[in-house]
């Protein structure tokens, strides 16, 4: 079978290396790509038509889809009438992620454990809401932040790439945030107050066909910039899996408070859901909370979850679409797996692209390609995250010590990375 990845980050280099590897797979084509992703073609990942015409061309059977952009934009609607397979969900199953507002509201009708918040808003930013949401009034809004005396996360209804996240802890920095948002999306944008969350994060990845659901290994990403959990947000640092706190017990409970009503939600709201539900978790002194879904593998999560999957990655999303999810055998990889991102200095700000990347010469295992480009033959930096490397260990411990020696063998001027991947104290 020839599939397709879309996407060009180190999320699909990961995908298109772990499909390659399945005996049924045939030629992996990446749209558009990156330096090390092999058989590219240079097409836009909301061009449809261009994306539809490549499948016909290349008789592709099936598409995976990376990034959430097509999917919010409607690509498995699409190709609805085609005999090409999209692996994501439809634009309706898409709003979990599309917009945080239709996120919470889903949440609190299907009983999904999360943290409190309240609506504010105007005009609706995006289609999803007909009707004037929440409430515009200054008052209301003043009262909330000085009631929770700027202790919040406020957020950005609408898609906006990490970065219309704030997480807040006094007042000035909440009044700052609610100006942020309205000087880049309007005065009118619509956004959430969200009750601040403390505990340990965890990334919880599930396919499903719509009906039921198989987990990968949990995960930890590291999005702020610099070591200690400081700095600004970024795409993701570095990550690691599995996550040494989620044991039996926790998995349960996720399970019964998050991940089941979900699926019961996404059932009983009729979604054409064959993909990835990422539940981004804050597991807190009372228990899992629920902060955000994906509709899509996380990135850097897939860095390290796909090498943990011992599994064929094919097998697994054919069976989302034949029915036989139920009864597919997830087996994974002993050990432990980190990813630490080497960036381009000054991301996630102004940074150079065009420098030449030292120590890929020789193809390694587990090195994924982020933001480069290859020009002949010499690879290139060509975006902020540029690679991924990825070691494994028996211990989380050997795994880290492994993953830095590894670091060592590339460079590239202003090379930057965080030091301390999978060092956390976790708090619970
Ligand atoms: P999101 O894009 O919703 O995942 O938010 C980005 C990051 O902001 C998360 O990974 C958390 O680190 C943080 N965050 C989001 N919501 C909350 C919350 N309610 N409480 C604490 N931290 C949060
Ligand atoms: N790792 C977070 C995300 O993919 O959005």
């Amino acid at each position: 079978m020839n599939i397709a990845v879309i996407g060009s980050g180190g999320r699909e280099h990961a995908i298109a290396w772990k499909l390659s590897q399945s005996k049924s797979a045939q030629k992996v084509f990446v749209l558009p790509g990156n330096g090390g992703t092999k058989n590219n073609v240079n097409i836009d990942v909301n061009d449809f038509e261009a994306i539809l015409n490549l499948c016909k061309h290349r008789t592709i059977e099936l598409i995976v889809v990376g990034p959430e952009d097509p999917l919010a934009e409607g690509i498995v609607d699409y190709f609805a009438d085609t005999p090409v397979k999209v692996f994501g969900p439809d634009k309706a199953g898409a709003k979990l992620e599309g917009s945080k507002i239709y996120a919470k509201r889903f949440m609190k009708k299907y009983g999904v454990v999360t943290g409190d918040y309240r609506e504010f808003g105007g005009i609706c930013q995006s289609e999803y809401f007909p009707e004037k949401i929440g409430t515009q009034d200054n008052i209301a809004i003043n009262d909330t932040i000085v009631k929770m005396n700027g202790d919040c996360v406020i957020k950005y209804d609408g898609l906006a790439a990490g970065k219309g996240v704030f997480v807040c802890s006094t007042q000035e920095e909440a009044f700052a945030a609610l100006e942020d948002i309205r000087q880049k999306y309007g005065v009118e944008a619509s956004y959430l107050i969200e009750e601040k969350l403390e505990g340990s994060e965890l990334s919880i990845l599930a396919f499903t066909d719509g009906n039921d659901y198989k987990l990968l290994l949990p995960s930890q990403d590291h999005k702020q910039l610099l070591d200690g959990d400081k700095g600004p947000n970024t795409g993701g640092m570095g990550a690691f899996c599995p996550v040494p706190f989620y044991t039996e017990e926790l998995k349960k409970r996720i399970e019964n408070d998050i991940i089941k009503p979900t699926m019961n939600g996404i059932k009983a709201e009729g979604f054409n859901f064959k993909g990835v539900v990422y539940f981004g978790l804050m597991i807190t002194k009372e228990g899992p909370k629920l902060l955000e879904y994906n509709v899509r593998l996380g990135d850097p999560e897939t860095e390290v979850v796909l090498p943990a999957l011992k599994s064929d990655l094919l097998q697994l999303v054919l069976s989302c679409f034949d029915g036989t999810l139920k009864d597919f055998k997830m087996e994974f990889n002993d050990g432990f797996f980190v990813d630490i991102v080497l960036a381009s200095g000054g991301y996630p700000k102004a940074y150079k692209k065009g420098i030449p990347i030292c120590g890929l010469e020789e193809a390694k295992e587990l090195v994924f390609h982020a933001g480069t480009k290859k020009e002949r033959d010499k690879f290139l930096t060509n975006g902020g995250r540029v690679l991924n490397i990825v070691a494994c260990g028996n211990t989380l411990e050997k795994a880290i010590e492994n993953a830095y020696k590894k670091v060592k063998l590339f460079y590239f001027d202003n090379m930057f990375y965080r030091k301390n991947i999978g060092k956390r104290n976790f708090r619970i």
